[in-house]
């Protein structure tokens, strides 16, 4: 797998050092906190400190975003759509790109797929719309790996602690399209995509996640190690 997927024209390409871009994706309650927990566990191991992130939220704007999306008043789909997208658009210029740039690994909880799965198939919007809102938000940025952790709605709202945000809310037939379509992106592009049972034990996915991100990494330091001042990220 190229390291430089999805980094567009003019941002780094294979003749230039890309970190790695790994996104956690999947329905409400699925664990992806944990995994995300026990992946940077091992990236230290191996000596290397991973920029960990998430959306809404990843910047002090996009936790304003997150408060009005997710804990205010109600809001038209498109509205959700457009501050899905902003808190985005800013998440990817302020802290992803220049991490990766920088030739470090970034972790995030939710990305662009969170979008199309969760306003385009759960809100009833044009997906492909929602998609490219969020590829003109991003720049065509994508991650070189999206695991999925694909939780049953039933499931996962039992094994949520918290109260239940603007979106958790919705009923389960919206949530079950949110997994259907997750399921769906997941399943047309495997080599990008590792789909994950959540109900599966937390060492066991913690053990299939480590061994795909290992080739990663392994390819990670290679690329770093032909580097003028390359050493691990
Ligand atoms: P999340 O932070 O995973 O919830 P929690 O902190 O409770 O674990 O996600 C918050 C909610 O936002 C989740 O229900 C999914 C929703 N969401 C969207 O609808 N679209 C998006 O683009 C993103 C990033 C999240």
């Amino acid at each position: 797998m190229g390291l430089s997927y999805g980094v567009p024209p003019g941002h780094g390409g294979p003749s230039q050092p890309t970190g790695l871009f790994i996104a956690f994706e999947g329905g409400d309650g699925g664990g992806k906190t944990t995994q995300i927990q026990r992946l940077t566990l091992w990236l230290r191991q191996q000596g290397m400190t991973p920029v960990v992130t998430r959306e809404p939220g990843g910047t002090s704007v996009g936790l304003q975003i997150r408060q009005l999306v997710l804990h205010g008043d109600d809001l038209s789909a498109r509205a959700e759509a457009l501050l899905f997208a902003a808190d985005r658009a800013h998440h990817v210029d302020t802290v992803i790109r220049p991490a990766i740039e920088a030739g470090q690994i970034v972790l995030t909880d939710r990305y662009l797929d969170s979008s199309v799965a969760y306003q385009g198939a759960g809100r009833a919007l044009a997906s492909d719309d929602v998609l490219a809102l969020s590829l003109w938000a991003t720049q065509g940025l994508r991650p070189h790996l999206t695991v999925l952790l694909d939780v049953a709605p039933q499931e996962g709202r039992d094994r949520r602690m918290a109260q239940p945000d603007r979106v958790e809310s919705e009923p389960d037939d919206f949530h079950e399209r949110v997994r259907g379509h997750f399921v769906a992106l997941a399943a047309a592009d495997p080599g990008r995509y590792l789909m994950l049972d959540a109900g599966l034990p937390v060492d066991d996915l913690a053990a299939q996640v480590v061994a795909h991100v290992e080739p990663l990494v392994t390819s990670l330091r290679t690329d770093a190690s032909r580097r003028p001042h390359g050493g691990p990220p």
